[in-house]
């Protein structure tokens, strides 16, 4: 069982297509959350859409991601977003390394300074890692033990406690075929023990995990029970109304 809030992570990626669309999304979504409910819900908006969507919650009740920041903090980078500038209209957590990046060759050591820049910035890095498919030869430990490590290399157990997360299985990003509740406590369990052995016992417990790849209503509250603190939902974050009910599989009965 989870010692932590839950956390709720929509991930609305290249969606929707208009500033009008996107803050129609947040209000419908925002109306279905009750105040006060023990959750923490986040929402990342394509960039130029979050000035606007911050300025609309500003009660926190839906805090504001980015899906990728770049590591320098100003200089001559053509079409870069700092962590700095994102701290300014109100962002406090940010996407690092999604699979959709690292695809786009995102590296490792790139993520890992981008981490670095977002905590300097005091905002929560959510950090994605997981294996691009399972052979049943248990070779996506592997691939996720090098990630976190990466990942730890650069960073304090202090720093490393505030860092979430993502464990994404890329097979099942968007392909509707989520990885089974048994494979998710699993690789869980392998993380948290990982965290263990590299830092120590309190510092493996603070970090808080999440689980993202076809996260539905459907499946949410099994996949919770799994242990996870939460979610990194992507497609089913553009619907309020199944947002909502993956929100609400994540609240104490
Ligand atoms: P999905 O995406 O929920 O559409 O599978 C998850 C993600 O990419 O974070």
């Amino acid at each position: 069982m989870s010692t932590h809030q839950p956390l709720v992570i929509g991930n609305w990626k290249l969606n929707p297509g208009t500033s009008a669309e996107a803050k129609a999304l947040l209000v419908a979504t925002r109306k279905k959350i009750k105040r006060d409910a023990p959750v923490t819900v986040v929402v990342a908006p394509p960039f130029p859409f979050i000035a606007d969507l911050a300025r609309l919650s500003p009660s926190g009740r839906v805090l504001m991601a980015a899906q990728d920041v770049f590591s320098e903090d100003s200089g001559a980078y053509t079409g870069e977003v700092s962590a700095g500038m994102l701290a300014s209209l109100g962002v406090t957590y940010v996407i690092i390394g999604h699979s959709e990046r690292r695809a786009m060759g995102e590296t490792d050591v790139q993520v890992a300074a981008k981490v670095a820049a977002v905590l300097r910035r005091k905002l929560t890095p959510v950090v994605c890692v997981g294996e691009t498919v399972r052979d049943g030869s248990g070779g996506h430990f592997g691939v996720v033990e090098a990630q976190v490590r990466a990942l730890a290399s650069g960073l304090t157990a202090r720093a490393l406690a505030s860092v979430v997360i993502a464990y994404e299985p890329i097979w099942a990003i968007g392909t509707g075929k989520n990885a089974t509740p048994e494979d998710v406590e699993e690789m869980h369990l392998f993380i948290r023990t990982l965290l263990t052995k590299l830092y120590d016992r309190a510092t493996g417990k603070r970090v808080r995990i999440v689980y993202g790849g076809s996260v539905k209503p459907e499946n949410a509250a099994a996949l919770h029970g799994a242990g996870m603190d939460g979610f990194l939902v992507g497609g089913a974050s553009l619907s309020a109304d199944s947002f909502s009910k993956i929100i609400a599989a994540v609240l104490p009965a």
